[in-house]
């Protein structure tokens, strides 16, 4: 048994933390940690996941062997900087730092020849008008340069709507800049990869749909594989290659966005990490056979000697979510039924009971997922379509009843 640290105790690290305590003892670090994640770690700190120098002393203190998150990127600069300083398998903090910084990577594209959007890193409104005004372009999105779950993302169409969200983008930023971008009009790809020795690897690669909700900038589903044509997909892995070993990921699961504009693809953003909601624990493994977890641990304690073995299915998963509206749960009906499909994988929905109060924000974080899985995408699409006729759901605010937001 060897001594891991996971960073992280969130919805979605629990995958990893399952794993890690089959066959190792966990010191678990994370601001808030509940009974699921204490039952199964041998020691618990808790710390916010962004001191890395605290979290460095305990992981010295414990003597760990290795440090791991996943499907989260606020604690993937920790993760770097522990195990670089104590000589542990890991990506390197530079490295950790470029994967989570929107604007580092719009100038590594820049640096690799790859085209980005019309951008500009502003630490100030100021810098921000300046952009706007002199692009030319209707609408472009801000958003806080170092930070994920869609926190502080927003259309701007307009000077005044400029000056009115600026603020809410910085208020969501650690390192106070925002990132400026020209807004693109085109579809969305994911891509999941692997790398191990520097060697990249592909996994899955997919559709993401948007909820049809003003600066909701979370996905209401993630299908995979993608329906684009052949060549197109061809054009997204083979540029997922050049981003994620251009930017020097020697290790570890990507987890990439993009965006296209006209013609042209263009980097959302790419993580050092497994995809969250899920992706990277089961959808990775129903489209792959991979057991990332298992995958990750192993590196991370320098135990992976040779490349896993991928066995691309030829079948379609995805996760759909929904969210509810702000009240309390007064009827809840077709759960239970829907978790217990054989075609139903891990969800959020085990939360949802009568008296269930809930909160309705415009981030990725209030959602609720549920992953599928079907033998090709129109199975999917028709087995999605079954769980939003099963799920019933209404809210009270104290004067109105309302239902589901699937849309
Ligand atoms: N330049 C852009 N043009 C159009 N949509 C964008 C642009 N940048 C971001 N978005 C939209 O906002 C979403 C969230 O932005 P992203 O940079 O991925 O932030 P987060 O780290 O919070 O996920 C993207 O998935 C995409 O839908
Ligand atoms: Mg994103």
């Amino acid at each position: 048994m060897k001594k891991i640290m996971i960073i992280g105790a969130g919805v979605y690290q629990l995958p990893l933390m399952q794993e890690a305590a089959k066959e190792q003892e966990v010191i678990l670090v994370a601001p808030q940690i509940n009974s699921v994640f204490e039952d199964l770690a041998a020691k618990c700190y808790i710390c916010d996941v962004t001191d890395k120098e605290k979290i460095l002393a305990y992981a010295q203190k414990e003597k760990i062997d290795g440090v791991i998150t996943d499907q989260t990127d606020i604690a993937v600069r920790t993760v770097a900087y522990v195990a670089e300083k104590m000589g542990l398998p890991g990506i390197g903090y530079q490295t950790a730092c470029l994967f989570t910084d929107k604007s580092l990577m719009r100038d590594k594209c820049e640096e690799l020849n790859i085209p980005t959007l019309p951008h500009v890193l502003a630490r100030n409104l100021e810098q921000a008008l300046q952009f706007y005004n002199g692009i030319g372009a209707d609408s472009v999105i801000i958003k806080p340069v170092d930070n994920q779950g869609s926190r502080g993302v927003q259309q701007v169409d307009s000077e005044s709507d400029l000056r009115l969200k600026f603020e809410e983008a910085m208020r969501y930023s650690r390192s106070g800049g925002v990132l400026i971008e020209k807004r693109a009009k085109g579809r969305e790809f994911v891509v999941e990869s692997l790398c191990l020795d520097g060697k990249y690897y592909p996994l899955i690669c997919g559709d993401t749909n948007y909820f049809n909700i003003q600066d909701a900038f979370a996905a209401k589903t993630r299908l995979f594989p993608s329906c684009a044509e052949k060549s197109l997909v061809d054009r997204v892995q083979a540029l997922n290659k050049k981003i994620v070993t251009g930017f020097g990921l020697i290790q570890g699961i990507s987890h990439s966005e993009y965006i296209m504009d006209g013609d042209e693809l263009y980097l959302i953003e790419t993580a050092a990490r497994g995809g969250g909601v899920f992706i990277s624990s089961d959808l990775i493994s129903i489209g792959t056979g991979l057991n990332t977890e298992k995958f990750l641990i192993r590196i991370a304690l320098g135990e992976q000697d040779s490349a896993p073995e991928l066995e691309y299915r030829n079948n379609a998963c995805g996760y759909m979510a929904f969210f509810l509206p702000k009240g309390e749960v007064i009827f809840a009906d077709g759960i239970d039924e829907v978790m217990q499909l054989p075609y139903v994988h891990r969800n959020l929905l085990h939360d949802i009971k009568i008296g269930l109060k809930t909160e309705f924000q415009l981030d990725k974080t209030t959602r609720y997922p549920v992953i599928v899985s079907a033998s090709n995408l129109e199975e999917l699409e028709k087995r999605m379509e079954y769980i939003r006729g099963r799920i019933n759901i209404k809210v009270s605010d104290g004067e109105n009843e309302n239902t589901i937001i699937w849309e």
